[in-house]
């Protein structure tokens, strides 16, 4: 099965993703996570990335899409989990083509909804482990043990520097203008499940989860 995940920036894509990932045996693939990537790796893509993450725009189409169907194609046969692709209808477009010529589809697009003040706060106390990426928050995902991963035990934890206030605004703006019409884009394909995302997470995954069954 493959599935796309649409969300706001903090509507939990990324937590729910992973959730997904351990216990469907599908492959996450999120964007973000691999033009953050490429940015501390420094390569070509990253530095050309790098100034248009900062602002909160989205990247050019040119530069993800090579980038994620890259990761796709890896794949082979196994189900995937697109977090954060496509994020505007031409991108969707361009994964429909890519697919098709492999007799691959996307089974179904879960759209997670969540109100901009929720995301709002769920962004400001986010953070992640440094080592293996296991995402946290302040308030609602706390480790076990204070300041200790529970994935990895890792004592270190990054937030990312797109999560002050002026970029999050910026990347809400740019979610309702341009990511929002790619629903549409998937009703036509009958292929859209709304999901209520302002819950605790497991109510989330279970959601989904009834979504994709
Ligand atoms: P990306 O990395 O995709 O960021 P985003 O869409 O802004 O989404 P986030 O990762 O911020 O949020 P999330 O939904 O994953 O939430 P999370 O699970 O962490 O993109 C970053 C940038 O890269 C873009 O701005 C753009 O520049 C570029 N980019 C990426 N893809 C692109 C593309 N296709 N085209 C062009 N440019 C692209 O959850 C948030 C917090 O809330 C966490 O702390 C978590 O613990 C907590 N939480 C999660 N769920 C719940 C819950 N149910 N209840 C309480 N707390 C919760
Ligand atoms: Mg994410
Ligand atoms: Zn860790």
């Amino acid at each position: 099965m493959n599935i796309i995940l649409i969300g706001p920036p903090g509507s939990g894509k990324g937590t729910q993703a992973k959730i997904l990932e351990e216990r469907h045996d599908m492959k996450q693939l999120s964007s973000g996570d691999m033009l953050r990537a490429a940015v501390s790796e420094g390569t070509e893509i990253g530095q050309k990335a790098k100034s248009f993450m900062e602002a909160g725009e989205l990247v050019p189409d040119d530069l993800v899409v090579e980038i994620v169907t890259d990761q796709i194609e890896k794949l082979g046969d196994k189900g995937f989990i697109l977090d954060g692709f496509p994020r505007n209808v031409h991108q969707a477009e361009v994964l429909d083509q890519m697919l098709d010529k492999r007799d691959r589809n996307i089974d179904r697009v879960l759209v997670v909804e969540v109100s901009d003040d929720m995301l709002v706060e769920r962004i400001a106390g986010r953070y992640t482990c440094a080592n293996c990426g296991e995402g946290y928050h302040d308030k609602f995902k706390q480790p076990e043990t204070d300041g200790v991963c529970d994935k990895c035990g890792s004592t270190e934890f990054i937030r990312r520097p797109d999560d002050n206030p002026d970029t999050v605004r910026n990347r809400l703006d740019v979610y309702h203008e341009q990511t929002k019409p790619l629903i549409d884009y998937y009703r036509k394909q009958d292929k859209v499940r709304v999901i209520d995302g302002e819950q605790p997470i497991e109510e989330v995954t279970k959601a989904l989860e009834q979504a994709m069954a």
